[in-house]
This record gives C-alpha cells, structure tokens and sequence, in this order.
C-alpha cells in the first residue's frame, strides 16, 4: 500500500476540498480534484512501470532516456471512477480503457447489502498492467466482486494497480487478502473506520452523488 496521503504535498489541498462539506458541493471542482488527484496517482504509480532505454533525438545532438511501452489497461468502476479515470488517461496516452458497473443493491431499510456487478466492458488483460480506479474503498466488497468477474474472463494481467482516493483501514486489509501478490493498492488518504452502513468515517460522502448528482 502507498498512502501518499502521509507526505505533505499539494495532495492536501484537493482531499481537503473534496472533503470539506461545503466546498465541495460545487460538483465541477469536485470532479476536477479527483481527476487532479488521478493525475498524482498516476505519476507516483507510473514508476512501477518497467522501463527500456530509448535514445532521443533533439535538434542539436542525441540523448539516452527510458521509456516505459508497457500495455496499460485502465479500468473504471461506474460512476464515481469516471473523473479519477480521466486523470490517469490524462498521462497515460497509449491506455486501453473499460468500464465495469458495480452499485450497492439494499434490502428494504436494511444495512446489509450486496454488491451487484453486471457491466464489464475490456480489453483482453492478459499480461498487459490492469489499473483499476475506484475512488472510495469502503469495505472493499465492490473490488472483490470486481475481481470475481476479471477472473471469468479477460485473461490475466501481469501486475493490478489500484488507484482511489480514500479508503477505510477495514477495506484496505479486506482487499489485501483477496487480491493476489503482485497487487499494489495507491491511495490518498485512509480513514479509521466505517459505519454500520458500510460508508468510510469522516470520509467525503458519497462520491458518485457529488460527483454526477
Ligand atoms: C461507491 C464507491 C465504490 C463503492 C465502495 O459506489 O464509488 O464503488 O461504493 O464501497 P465498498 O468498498 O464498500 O464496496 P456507489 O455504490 O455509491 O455507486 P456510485 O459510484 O454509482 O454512486
């Protein structure tokens, strides 16, 4: 787990004002700073890529870089993934995308609920980089039906990244158990705890409501 939350940077500032319960009613700025927060994600994460020299030439001479021509797949969980979506395909210009739907399906008045997957638009994955965005990890549930349905179909990929913005430490010890090994999980903050209905404290509310109504 990297938790870039823990070093001060201007990080702070976007999960304050997705957080702050005034500020981030304005559902455009909302947006904006989780796709700005995808971007940092994207950056921090993009160095676990792996990288071959490549010689570049400029206008006056030649230079030895590395570049990373790994295949990317960025996978998004509806609705709240979209904007967290859009920061990382804002660095990453060669990424195939897919969409998955996942919602929370409530029984009555009931706290308990089960978590519905029926949409799963992808590439094949099979030894490309999976990145999946979801910006809340909650209880994790949602990330474990996802990978149920990665392991019906669309191959294997080589490395899954995770990418959220905010998660609860039940949630993340939940995906850490279920998640295989070369699974890395990026994320801006973590809070303590979840409520009985399963949403993270104090949290931001919910995501894909502030997002898109
Ligand atoms: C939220 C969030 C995650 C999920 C996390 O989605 O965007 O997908 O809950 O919770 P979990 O870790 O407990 O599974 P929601 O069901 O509110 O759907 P929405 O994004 O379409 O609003």
């Amino acid at each position: 787990i990297h938790n870039l939350g823990e070093e001060n940077s201007v990080l702070n500032q976007f999960i304050l004002e997705i957080r702050d319960s005034q500020i981030q009613k304005d559902a455009m700025r909302f947006r904006r700073n989780i796709e700005r927060i995808g971007e940092i994600l994207c950056y921090e994460f993009s160095k676990e890529l792996t990288y071959s020299p490549q010689n570049v030439e400029t206008p006056l001479g030649n230079k030895a870089m590395s570049l990373s021509h790994d295949q990317v797949v960025i996978c998004s969980i509806l609705r709240a993934g979209l904007p967290l979506h859009q920061g990382l395909l804002n660095y990453l210009d060669a990424a195939e995308n897919g969409f998955i739907s996942a919602f929370r399906k409530h029984e009555g008045d009931d706290d308990d609920f089960e978590v519905i997957v029926d949409y799963f638009a992808a590439p094949s994955l099979e030894g490309k980089v999976l990145v999946l965005t979801d910006p809340m990890l909650a209880t994790g549930r949602t990330l474990e039906n996802v990978l149920l349905a990665l392991k019906k179909s669309h191959g294997t990929p080589s490395a899954i990244h995770i990418i959220s913005v905010i998660g609860s430490q039940q949630g993340i010890s939940f995906i850490e158990n279920i998640f295989p090994e070369n699974t890395h999980l990026w994320i801006a903050a973590v809070d303590p705890e979840l409520n009985s209905r399963g949403y993270i404290i104090p949290g931001i509310g919910d995501a894909g409501d502030l997002a898109y109504g």
